[in-house]
């Protein structure tokens, strides 16, 4: 049966692979990422509590390892290393996102065996990757510097304060970055966390603060039919206009927020407005209108951007931009790989078809809600990690998703992840961003 749908997929990509059918084309690669995962995996024993495919998503934490939480007096040093500096080095105003990848001998500030947070699929040493030049970079913007995350400073200032991380898998990605970050100064307990680990909390007792992932991989109201291991039984169903409750509920509570969404817009749906069926995203079997994932992602942000300035709420929020993958002589399903082991040079990588969509629709619908937020008095401010994770190929887990993938044979044929980061890795930059936009703001 999956060998079957395997070949006629096959011959399907064949037939259309020259013409330009780029949107429907995600659509049914997409599709095809479940397949190849039950293929890969179905037998396997170790089956984790999540994997919310077509990402190769999938929550899978082992018990925590020793952890080693520094001293205050390292944390005291750390915390010398950057904000002494100026922020600019000629008065004007420097724009954070566009700069350079430079050496940084530090490293990261924490390790793959010193961090109880970090997702099995993302501890790419544990798991056995052999560079480590990846892990010496940082982010320059040109005409500034950018001090490195300052997690003792990051604590202080926030006291009493609640944040959310509010995505999909890279979301998630990005939460376990800050809290191995923090976790040096003062370790997260974890307070909650649903059946699937989808939605977890944790607090910072010392400071009284708390740190949140909602998963919302569309932000919108949405039925998945998916199972364990990322097949789905019937399209999905996404309500266009209708925010997903998951956030618009603990909304109010939340001093500050991230948002991000774009890739699960790439996926087969069914799209619905006012509980009735405007079209669909690749359905051929079903004869509604393709009204294509700008339409639906455009529709969906606005309307987020639009509760965000309606509610007049008081805190500081984030619309994180969608990020790139980087497989290389294929795509992930055809056997595309990311083995660089340094950044990339600006101009090396560009946006796939379907990333410069999602990215269009997103500074699009930024700017144009960016000034009304203003008018209202709503802090609403564009993180954007786009381009520079863009010259970051170096830094995802490749194969070394899972524990030591080339052991018993060489030549093993595994499931490569050029989507997520490497933890620690390059993601561990956009805090040294955020926090800088938080000092600025
Ligand atoms: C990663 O962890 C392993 C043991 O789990 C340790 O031997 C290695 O030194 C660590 N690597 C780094 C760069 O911290
Ligand atoms: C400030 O520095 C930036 C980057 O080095 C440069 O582009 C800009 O022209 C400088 N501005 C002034 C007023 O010198
Ligand atoms: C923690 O912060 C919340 C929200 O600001 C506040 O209501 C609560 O009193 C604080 N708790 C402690 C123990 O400081
Ligand atoms: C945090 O909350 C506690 C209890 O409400 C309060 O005593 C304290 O002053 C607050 N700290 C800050 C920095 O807001
Ligand atoms: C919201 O949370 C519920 C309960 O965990 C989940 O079933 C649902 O899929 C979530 N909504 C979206 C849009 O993911
Ligand atoms: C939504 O549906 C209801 C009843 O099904 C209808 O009365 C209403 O006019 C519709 N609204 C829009 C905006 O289409
Ligand atoms: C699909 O819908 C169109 C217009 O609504 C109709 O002309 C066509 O016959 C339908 N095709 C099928 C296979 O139902």
């Amino acid at each position: 049966m999956v060998k079957k749908m395997l070949y006629n997929w096959k011959s399907w990509w064949a037939a259309h692979r020259n013409r330009n059918y780029f949107v429907i084309k995600m659509g049914v690669s997409v599709l095809v990422v479940g397949i190849a995962f039950r293929l890969l995996y179905s037998r396997s024993l170790d089956i984790p509590p999540v994997s919310d495919n077509p990402f190769l998503e999938s929550t899978q934490i082992s018990t925590p390892p020793v952890v080693s939480v520094i001293s205050q007096e390292n944390a005291d040093q750390i915390a010398l290393q950057g904000y002494g500096t100026k922020f600019t080095e000629n008065g004007t105003k420097c724009d954070l996102f566009t700069g350079d990848w430079i050496p940084n001998e530090a490293g990261a500030i924490y390790t793959n065996n010193s961090c109880s947070f970090i997702e099995d699929h993302q501890n790419c040493l544990k798991n056995g990757r052999p560079d480590t030049g990846y892990l010496y970079w940082r982010w320059k913007p040109r005409g500034c510097d950018l001090p490195r995350f300052d997690p003792v400073m990051f604590l202080d200032l926030m006291r009493n304060k609640s944040w959310a991380l509010i995505g999909d898998s890279i979301s998630r990605n990005h939460v376990q970055s800050l809290l191995c970050q923090l976790s040096t100064v003062e370790k997260a307990v974890e307070v909650y966390h649903d059946d699937s680990y989808k939605f977890r909390r944790w607090v910072f007792p010392l400071h009284n603060l708390t740190v949140s992932i909602i998963w919302s991989p569309f932000l919108a109201e949405a039925a998945i039919f998916e199972d364990m291991n990322g097949v789905s039984s019937a399209d999905i169903e996404l309500q266009l206009d209708i925010l997903d409750k998951n956030w618009t509920e603990p909304y109010k509570n939340l001093d500050y927020m991230i948002f991000s969404s774009g890739k699960w817009f790439v996926k087969a749906a069914i799209y619905y407005e006012n509980k009735t069926i405007l079209g669909c995203h690749y359905c051929p079997k079903q004869n509604f209108t393709e009204l294509g994932i700008e339409f639906a992602y455009r529709t969906v942000i606005r309307n987020v951007f639009n509760y965000i300035i309606a509610s007049k709420h008081k805190g500081m929020i984030f619309y994180r931009t969608s990020t790139p993958d980087h497989f290389e002589n294929g795509e992930w399903f055809s056997g595309g790989v990311c083995e660089r082991k340094s950044p990339a040079k600006v101009g090396e990588f560009e946006l796939n078809e379907l990333n410069k969509i999602l990215r269009g629709v997103e500074l699009e619908e930024f700017e144009k809600a960016s000034a009304k937020a203003s008018e209202n008095g709503v802090t609403l401010k564009l993180f954007d990690v786009n381009p520079l994770s863009l010259l970051r190929p170096d830094g995802h887990p490749g194969p070394y998703r899972f524990f030591q993938p080339f052991a018993k044979d060489k030549t093993a044929k595994v499931i490569i992840d050029c989507l997520h980061w490497c933890l620690p890795g390059p993601i561990d930059s956009w805090n040294d961003l955020l926090m800088e936009m938080i000092m600025n703001s």
